[in-house]
């Protein structure tokens, strides 16, 4: 089956209005329809940079949503806010999210749940600690994210699945390439087992964690890797777009 594929840039908390001026140079430098470009600026900019995007090859998300429509919770934002302000998918589970807010699988599923009925398509993040894998359980801990974090409302148009190793975002390090392969094997083979062939193997699977131009190539070369979840290299254009001229190359 063939899968569109995504190049994606989560921006984490970086990014004032000057930065939007990266997204022009890469609406200006992309143009092919087999690669769809997302990039996730933090919820401030996100009016801004879908005003930018309109009508152009970018699309634009969110980092994260609070399960529920509205009411009584200081701070946050919910799914429908979001897609109003311009957002076409939102990034849930992120190891940050799990980490700094102590946020769990089922939260993540409510949330995932919440975006997908408010018309917006969830990535949902999974990944192992350093410890996890040295203890040889890394696809025990996949199995229980991917089974609980991702509702049965999923579909291959309304969620992707983002394989992120925790020990490799921001660290430089990436996985080999045969233990990606291993890991996305490993994910494809599960959602076929629960969600049947034509949405098992539509969905869409991002690898993420030290993403860069150097490495992009390899890593777009491994079966079932469908794109890219990107974070520090997604900042400039000038990092971002040879990682998307790498997908594109692959398409
Ligand atoms: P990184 O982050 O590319 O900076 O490692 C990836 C992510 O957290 O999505």
């Amino acid at each position: 089956m063939s899968r569109r594929k995504l190049a994606a840039g989560n921006w984490k908390m970086n990014g004032t209005g000057a930065a939007l001026a990266e997204l022009e140079t890469l609406i200006a430098g992309h143009a092919d329809p087999d690669v769809e470009i997302l990039i996730c600026p933090p919820a401030t900019l996100l009016y801004r940079a879908a005003q930018l995007a309109a009508n152009a090859p970018l699309q634009i998300g969110a980092q994260d949503c609070h399960p529920e429509d509205a009411g009584a919770h200081t701070g946050d934002i919910s799914a429908a806010m979001l897609a109003d302000a311009g957002a076409t998918h939102v990034i849930l589970g992120h190891s940050e999210r799990r980490e700094n807010h102590d946020e769990s699988s089922e939260l993540t599923r409510a949330k995932a749940k919440t975006a997908i009925s408010t018309g917006l398509t969830a990535i949902i993040c999974l990944g192992e600690s350093l410890t996890q894998r040295e203890a040889a359980n890394t696809l025990d801990i996949i199995a229980g994210q991917l089974s609980i974090s991702v509702p049965d409302a999923s579909t291959a148009e309304n969620t992707v699945i983002a394989y992120e190793p925790i020990w490799a975002i921001g660290t430089g390090l990436t996985p080999s390439v045969a233990q990606i392969d291993e890991v996305h094997d490993f994910i494809r083979t599960r959602l076929v087992a629960r969600f049947g062939p034509q949405i098992g193997n539509g969905i869409r699977l991002l690898y993420g964690g030290s993403v860069k131009p150097g490495n992009a190539a390899e890593i777009f070369a491994t079966d079932n890797v469908d794109g890219a979840l990107v974070g520090g290299a997604s900042l400039k254009a000038a990092d971002f777009s040879p990682i998307i001229a790498a997908l594109e190359a692959s398409a």
